[in-house]
């Protein structure tokens, strides 16, 4: 082929993808504000099994949030629904990410709380499909990943904010390949999808009494995506006068990450989507895994909370799955206890982790049968949820280590 016919077909498949941001830019226009859950009755809280160790995990963490929450659910305020399907034998079959009718399910429960979800890959037998997660990021509109990492004992406490629906994620799979040796990606930046995510890290600063927020961008190459980004950031920073902000290079943010002298100094952290994939990976191992944190997807209509490791398949082909550590969905269900309000009970469910999981470790998991099982140390957990010393105890064992 001529040139000329190459760009123009590269150009049609180029307009094809304008066409759709440009319509998506208009949406974001006239988007609704966040749901106030205090007006809400009821709130419904859909779990959502997944596939391998999810079932299992996802059950324990709703036996704990069904104990913290039964007034609620006792009065009426909050019911919990199990919602089926999202399996990927299920997936399959219905060669869909999420199947209709488990959407349609997902859709009628204002959050979930949600296990791992296998994403196949090539040579693994099942069929090509997207990853439910970034379906459901996509089919939700959950457009802020907020990752908390927290060390007390060295003094790390940093909640990261990252992009979910923008950047290389927003058209990853309509790449074009002009030529067989030209491959072109699009990376996707809106000024509205900036601005929300952005606004909420600022937002989240100033309610937990945080003063400073880092923008991670690559700016400096990344002149016209990264560029608005941090434009965008300026100006929201306006709106939060008792807080500063500073912009980080990715590169750099790396390394100030697991620099002793630098940790403490950050609190918030805003970044888009590719960036924010990757730095929350580093982050989780400083913590001590990926197993060990949970993460929220939030919009302003749903919001989607989950462990951010995989399904472990052979746990369950070795029969132990009963085994399996719950403790990452639960910091996910603390994390939803939160978004909707109930923000003492959030605190709780965190401190009873870390006394159970970090500190004293009466009750310890190896994932084998010469350890304890999920429901044992929920158990454990509930029980320390109940003890009235309980913020005694975090505060001494938080002193002591
Ligand atoms: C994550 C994961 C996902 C992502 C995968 C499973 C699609 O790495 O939640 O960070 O890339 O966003
Ligand atoms: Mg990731």
């Amino acid at each position: 082929m001529a040139d000329n016919q190459v760009i123009e077909a590269a150009k049609e498949k180029f307009g094809v993808v304008l066409q759709q941001q440009l319509e998506r830019v208009e949406r974001l226009k006239s988007e609704l504000d966040w749901t106030d859950y205090s007006k809400v009755s009821p709130i419904i809280v859909g779990t959502i099994g997944g596939d391998g160790i999810g079932p299992y995990i996802a059950a324990e963490a709703q036996r704990v949030l069904e104990f913290l929450l039964r007034n609620e659910v006792a009065s009426g305020k909050v019911v919990f629904k199990t919602i089926e399907g999202l399996t990927i034998e299920n997936r399959a079959a219905n060669l869909k990410s999420i199947p209709d009718d488990v959407l349609a399910e997902i859709k009628t429960c204002h959050v979930t709380l949600k296990g791992p979800t296998h994403t196949p890959e090539r040579g693994d037998g099942w069929p090509n499909l997207e990853s439910a997660n970034v379906s459901m990021r996509k089919e939700l509109d959950l457009f802020a990943n907020v990752r908390p990492v927290r060390i007390p004992q060295q003094g790390i406490d940093w909640t990261f904010f990252r992009e979910n629906t923008e950047d290389m994620y927003a058209v990853g799979s309509q790449g074009v390949n002009v030529t067989e040796d030209l491959g072109i990606d699009f990376r996707v930046i809106t000024s509205q999808g900036s601005e929300r995510i952005i606004e909420a890290a600022f937002a989240h600063a100033k309610r937990t009494g945080k003063d400073n927020v880092t923008v991670v961008t690559k700016a400096n190459i990344v002149k016209t995506t990264d560029g608005k980004f941090l434009d965008i950031a300026r100006m929201v920073s306006e709106r939060y006068p008792g807080i500063t902000w500073e912009g980080w290079y990715i590169d750099l943010m790396t390394a100030a990450l697991i620099n002793p002298a630098r940790q403490k100094q950050f609190q918030v952290l805003v970044l888009p989507n590719l960036y924010g994939d990757i730095l929350t990976d580093e982050a989780a191992q400083i913590q001590g895994g990926v197993g060990t944190a949970g993460s929220a997807n939030m919009g302003k209509a749903y919001a989607m909370f989950e462990a951010i490791h995989g399904s472990a398949p052979r746990m369950v082909n070795e029969g132990r799955a009963q085994y399996a550590d719950p403790s990452s969905m639960m910091r996910a269900g603390a994390m939803l206890l939160t978004h909707l309000g109930f923000e003492e009970m959030g605190d709780k469910l965190h401190k009873a982790l870390d006394i159970c999981g970090q500190y004293e470790r009466s009750v310890v998991m190896t994932g084998r049968s010469n350890g304890a099982t999920g429901e044992d140390f929920g158990n454990y957990l509930m029980s320390t949820i109940e003890d009235a010393s309980l913020e005694e105890r975090w505060e001494q064992y938080v002193r002591e280590a």
